[in-house]
């Protein structure tokens, strides 16, 4: 073929491909014009844009004022954030232990709020929110207090907040709380190498107890909507439960404790229904982003699931959980402080009432006697102190104050003997003329008790062996107003990742402990008040109102995306004519999904 001829044979194949195009593109739009659910799909999108905009713009402009509401975290920015980013929504707080417990005493009732790092965080953040506190009701005079509907209104000199009491028969309480909580999760998420121990019948007392509580989640809620702040290893199935018959609620559960890490965590018999029914709430917090890791790593190698690490989320079975790190605090300023003598006034309480030498440096430590918080070694660190530098001896003495706790337990009940034993040794070793190096006393104390001993110290140990954040050592901080005193803190409490002018130690190292017990003693004035007043800077700002503030922002941004995707998938729908199932659910029909 000539090269004329192949032109126009190129010629001839470009205008009968224009023409077919221009025949395609009649054939459509004539097929638009005459598509009546053309014209829909166009109004639809203008539609779903506008709310969608509509939606985004209050999303930025309530992040914007909570941006400003960042400055000094309080009550009122709490409530600030529930009004204009939550509005009308219902606060649910749910625990094991209850904020005030009544106590029979004599012929009388005895008010007592429990030495619990839960109570102390949560009851300020219930206050401000005047929401429902769901909690068993343990004290003996419990029943007396309420109404017909289970309720008390608290705190009681000042109520502004519902408590909601749920009664537990004696083998529910044996098998859920002593149980599987505090034989099979407590030591299975602690390093402090008890064995846990895991009990068929104590799950399904769990799993009961969980039940009876989401029941109450139900009759509490006054809509289908609230806000459900769920505490603690003892409702990890709740959250699911309350899915299940609130879809629309926001579940917030926070992990107290430590999360071990999935090698460990495997040995627990129902370790993917603990993983199921926690991924039923909206947010999962944990004290430190480690804690969340492993967790997210449970996840990823017990279940079917699809993380995105970049957004800290898990989607499973149709729900996306956000888990995050939410690092704990405390009231700040605290309101008790005003009401407590100045520190010279409290040292001198202190010293009297427990009947401690006015001359020698006062040491302490204050928890529940729990095989976790590193006790004994403390009384070894002390041991290894005098050995070290006998000089020390009558010029130190430690107080210790153990509250009773879990104390029906063969565990709890060893270390209760040993630490007695061990602070009888110390005491016959190194005392003389009343002088006695170790002060224990196995005791509930109220909370100004516990303060005006903060107040009275020198050195604070918290020495614990493994603990989410412990709030024992911000509690320290936050009672020294005078910016004297020194904080001894485990590296393996979460406190320890804040507080880092605190003296870092090893409770299992007791050489370094006595080195650190030793520094602690001739430290200068002038240094423990740099050390403190930077830890209070930290403590004041990070406070329990911050804690709960960023969880409750979380909750509200996916309360936003929420509508958002309901706005757009509604949109969809008026855009899809009748006879047309989107292709979302057309997969799900076919099972692709
Ligand atoms: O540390 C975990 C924790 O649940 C805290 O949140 C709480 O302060 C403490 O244990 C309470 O222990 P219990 O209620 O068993 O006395």
């Amino acid at each position: 073929m000539t090269d004329q001829g192949i032109d126009l044979l190129w010629g001839l194949l470009l205008v009968s491909l224009g023409l077919s195009a221009l025949a395609v593109f009649f054939s459509i739009s004539r097929h638009r014009r005459n598509s009546t659910p053309a014209t829909v799909h166009v109004a639809g999108e203008d539609v779903a844009s506008e709310a969608a905009r509509k939606v985004l713009r209050e999303f930025e402009k309530n992040g914007q004022s909570v941006d400003a509401a960042l400055v000094t975290w309080s009550p009122e920015t709490l409530r600030k954030i529930l009004h204009e980013d939550l509005p009308e929504a219902q606060v649910i707080v749910v625990s094991n232990r209850e904020p005030y417990i009544h106590n029979t005493k004599g012929d009388g009732v005895e008010l007592v709020v429990p030495a619990s790092g839960l109570v102390s965080a949560m009851e300020p953040i219930t206050r401000a929110c005047a929401g429902t506190w769901i909690a068993y009701g343990g004290g003996t005079a419990d029943r007396q207090m309420v109404d017909g509907d289970d309720r008390v209104q608290v705190p009681p000199d000042n109520p502004s907040y519902t408590l909601r009491r749920v009664w537990l028969s004696e083998e529910e309480y044996q098998g859920y709380y002593l149980g599987f909580a505090n034989e099979g999760l407590w030591p299975l998420c602690h390093i402090a190498f008890t064995r846990p121990i895991f009990r068929e019948s104590d799950w399904d007392a769990y799993e009961a107890v969980n039940r009876k509580f989401a029941d109450t989640v139900v009759a509490e809620a006054r809509n289908e909507r609230p806000i459900v702040l769920v505490q603690d290893y003892h409702f990890a199935l709740l959250p699911r439960m309350i899915r299940e018959r609130l879809p629309e609620a926001i579940v917030i559960t926070f992990w107290h404790i430590p999360w071990p890490n999935s090698e460990v965590y495997s040995i627990c018999p129902w370790r993917e229904r603990i993983l199921d029914g926690l991924l039923g709430s909206s947010i999962i917090g944990f004290h430190t982003q480690f804690h969340a890791n492993n967790f997210t790593e449970s996840v990823d190698r017990f279940l079917e699931s699809r993380i995105e690490r970049a957004d800290a989320a898990i989607s499973y079975g149709g729900q996306t959980t956000l888990v995050h790190a939410y690092p704990i605090s405390i009231e700040w300023p605290l309101q008790l402080l005003a009401k407590l003598p100045d520190v010279a006034e409290c040292r001198a309480r202190v010293r009297d009432r427990f009947g401690l030498p006015a001359d020698a440096k006062l040491c302490i430590g204050v928890e529940r006697l729990d095989y976790t918080k590193g006790i004994l070694d403390r009384f070894h660190a002390l041991e290894e102190l005098f050995t070290r530098h006998p000089e020390l001896i009558g010029k130190v003495v430690f107080l210790q104050i153990a509250a009773p706790s879990r104390g029906t337990l063969p565990a709890y009940r060893q270390l209760h003997d040993e630490c007695m034993r061990y602070a009888d040794d110390l005491n016959l070793r190194y005392g003389a003329d009343g002088y006695r190096p170790v002060v224990i006393v196995a005791e509930h104390h109220s909370q100004k008790a516990v303060y005006e001993i903060y107040r009275a110290a020198d050195i604070c140990m918290v020495t614990s062996l493994h603990d989410g954040m412990n709030l024992v050592a911000k509690e320290f901080v936050s009672a020294r107003d005078d910016e004297q005193g020194v904080l001894l803190l485990s590296t393996f409490a979460g406190a320890s990742r804040e507080l880092l002018e605190a003296l870092i130690v090893n409770p299992y190292d007791a050489a370094m402990m006595s080195g650190a017990l030793s520094q602690a003693l001739t430290m200068s004035a002038e240094e423990q008040r740099e050390r403190m007043r930077r830890m209070r800077e930290i403590v004041r700002d990070n406070n329990v109102y911050r804690w709960a503030g960023s969880m409750l922002l979380d909750a509200a941004r996916l309360r936003k995306r929420g509508e958002l995707d309901r706005v757009t998938a509604n949109a969809e729908r008026l855009a899809t004519p009748d006879n047309v199932v989107p292709i979302f659910e057309r997969k799900q029909v076919a099972g692709l999904r």
